[in-house]
């Protein structure tokens, strides 16, 4: 059995597919709107039977550990790798990863370590009455502190020598704490800049540990508000996204997120039941953070604070987003109001504030468009060369006319000076249009569509029943059937000749990457079940037809000789056709 197999009989594909997609029983199958592509219907099919996926809209296609490596952006093996953790599934040792790389070792001690902190922190923080009553004050309760794992670190050296012996219960040893930046190492002992604050672990896309942000909360406390992690290798500021994993799924099925900047704004979002909230890690928003979430959805919500320095970070977002394939809306909270007061304190209905967003790029008009008849001359030039700049390597024409004709307005500019001046700035390429077609290579082999539903139905008939290949007369069917279905039955021809009975399972792990893909969408396109009896007769059926065709290709090849007065070269094919035609019968009567 190989590593995959293995994780795969542990594992079911529908709890794994559950955490990112909401799926609805349809029979044999469950559907729900594929995570790959935007969809308003569910396309997406699961098979629990078979532990395969195929989407009817965009066609990915594969089993569990491809769904992952898919969804995760990651390799098979880092799917395979990841499964495993999540489902805590023990590997024999004869499966283990063995050519692991020591840096991923590293790394998942790294997060290990992170984790262990975040869960005794938490447990300090159950602990310690003041540190919960701040955040019950904020309007935080249990529930939240479970959500988002929230902790406390606690001050001196009583906490200290605390964590010390819980962490060495688990084999993790000072040494390993300073490394990964919890602890630090005074004169005389070691201490944690996380002392007396509130912990907000922050984890990565697929739910590990890597940091912390830490929030002073007592009056007196005079120290900067946060400390954050200190960036390291598995600790990205501009790439990581706090909550991103448990946000996730509510993202994909709403195509909505909503951008925060401070981890409270994320909480307090997330309490009023917008689950799809993220933030960043109090440093801006980066194209990698766009990246990350436009492989989620199409729609973003920036809900940043009403302040100067929000509105700075709005228009920087700006100057980004035309990289990607991603709406932006600016949700404009009343001045002096950041998310998490404005939710708490019944100020107004957060909904209508939605309804009136404004489209990222009319905000950014807006803003420049500020007090612009008023300014001099050569503000004017500098504010519409700006707004160019950027409206230029908008990908949609017609947005961007909209927009100029609006600019044309604010800033009192013929529209065709605009669109002239416009014309002359060199458009940079966005790389965001290929994240919703998938590679059409992965998709399916270049022969399909010459491939006869006849003969699918036999495959299919074959992969929902192996025993049905078996014997001479099934096995020369390869024969008959067109590539990739052929090799794909050669290759279960060689397994069978070399480890008699096998179930789709194993056979499936054995295919290479193009091969599940195609399988895994023919089984699920295919969903009519084929009787073993009737299958004997479209075996039938497809050695006739394929018969035919080889004589019409023979009778072609004959006449092309003749009209050549190659008497060697006719009766060469005419001997081929004999030879030919008596496999044929004597197949049709096995
Ligand atoms: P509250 O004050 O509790 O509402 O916190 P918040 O999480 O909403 O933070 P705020 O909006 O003030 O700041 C946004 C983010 O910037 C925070 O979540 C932190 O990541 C970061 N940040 C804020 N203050 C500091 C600071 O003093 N030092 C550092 N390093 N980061 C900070
Ligand atoms: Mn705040």
């Amino acid at each position: 059995m190989n590593l995959f197999s293995f994780i795969k009989e542990r594992i079911s594909i529908l709890d794994v597919v559950n955490e990112y997609v909401t799926l609805k029983r349809a029979g044999g199958y469950h559907k729900g709107t594929c995570p790959f592509h935007h969809e308003k219907t569910a396309s997406f099919t699961v098979s629990p039977d078979k532990q395969i996926f195929y989407c009817f809209g965009c066609h990915i296609s594969g089993d569990v550990i491809s769904f992952i490596a898919k969804i995760e952006n990651c390799s098979q093996k880092d799917a395979a790798h990841l499964l495993t953790e999540k489902y805590s599934i023990e590997l024999p040792s004869t499966l283990s990863f063995e050519s692991s790389e020591i840096s991923t070792e590293q790394k998942n001690h790294y997060f290990a370590i992170c984790k262990a902190v975040a869960l005794w922190c938490h447990e300090q923080l159950l602990k310690n009455p003041p540190a919960q009553s701040y955040f019950q004050r904020r309007g935080f309760g249990s529930e939240h502190f479970n959500y988002f794992t929230l902790g406390y670190f606690p001050s001196g050296n009583a906490g200290i020598s605390d964590l010390l012996y819980a962490m060495k219960r688990q084999s993790i040893l000072p040494r390993d704490l300073v490394e990964a930046q919890i602890l630090a190492e005074g004169r005389t002992t070691l201490y944690s800049p996380f002392e007396e604050r509130l912990i907000f672990p922050i984890k990565d896309a697929l739910g590990r540990y890597c940091g912390f942000g830490g929030r002073t909360f007592k009056e007196h406390d005079t120290r900067p508000k946060y400390y954050n992690s200190r960036e390291n290798e598995y600790f990205i500021k501009g790439s990581l996204l706090f909550n991103l994993d448990k946000a996730k799924k509510s993202i994909q099925e709403t195509n909505t997120i909503f951008l925060v900047e401070g981890y409270t704004d994320c909480m307090a979002m997330t309490q009023q039941g917008f689950f799809n909230t993220v933030a960043t890690l109090g440093t801006a928003c980066t194209v990698e953070h766009l990246k990350q979430l436009a492989r989620y959805a199409e729609h973003i919500f920036v809900v940043y604070d009403s302040d100067n320095a929000g509105k700075m970070a709005v228009l920087r977002l700006t100057e980004l987003c035309w990289q990607v394939n991603l709406e932006l809306k600016v949700i404009m909270l009343p001045a002096g109001e950041d998310p998490a007061s404005f939710l708490l304190s019944n100020k107004g209905d957060f909904r209508t504030l939605i309804a009136s967003a404004e489209d990222i790029f009319h905000y950014f008009l807006n803003t420049l468009g500020n007090n612009f008849t008023s300014k001099p001359l050569g503000q004017k030039l500098q504010t519409t060369r700006a707004f160019l700049n950027v409206i230029a390597h908008i990908p949609d024409p017609l947005k961007k006319d909209i927009l100029l004709q609006k600019a044309a307005k604010t800033f009192d500019i013929p529209f065709q000076s605009l669109k002239q001046e416009l014309a002359g700035i060199p458009e940079k390429i966005s790389t965001a249009e290929q994240k919703h077609h998938p590679d059409p290579k992965a998709v399916a082999a270049p022969t399909e569509e010459t491939i006869s539903l006849l003969e699918k139905r036999i495959f299919c008939a074959i992969m929902n029943n192996m025993g049905l290949f078996s014997g001479e007369g099934r096995c020369r069917l390869i024969r008959y059937i067109q590539p990739p279905l052929q090799d794909i039955l050669a290759q279960l021809k060689e397994l069978k000749e070399k480890s008699g009975n096998i179930t789709f399972g194993s056979f499936f792990d054995t295919l290479n990457e193009r091969d599940r893909q195609y399988v895994s969408k023919l089984l699920l396109e295919e969903d009519e079940i084929v009787d073993p009896t009737a299958f004997d007769k479209l075996l039938g059926q497809l050695q006739k037809k394929q018969w035919k065709s080889i004589v019409q290709t023979i009778k072609t090849q004959l006449t092309r000789a003749q009209q050549e007065g190659d008497a060697d070269k006719e009766a060469l094919i005419l001997r081929d056709f004999m030879e030919l035609q008596s496999k044929f019968t004597a197949s049709h009567h096995d």
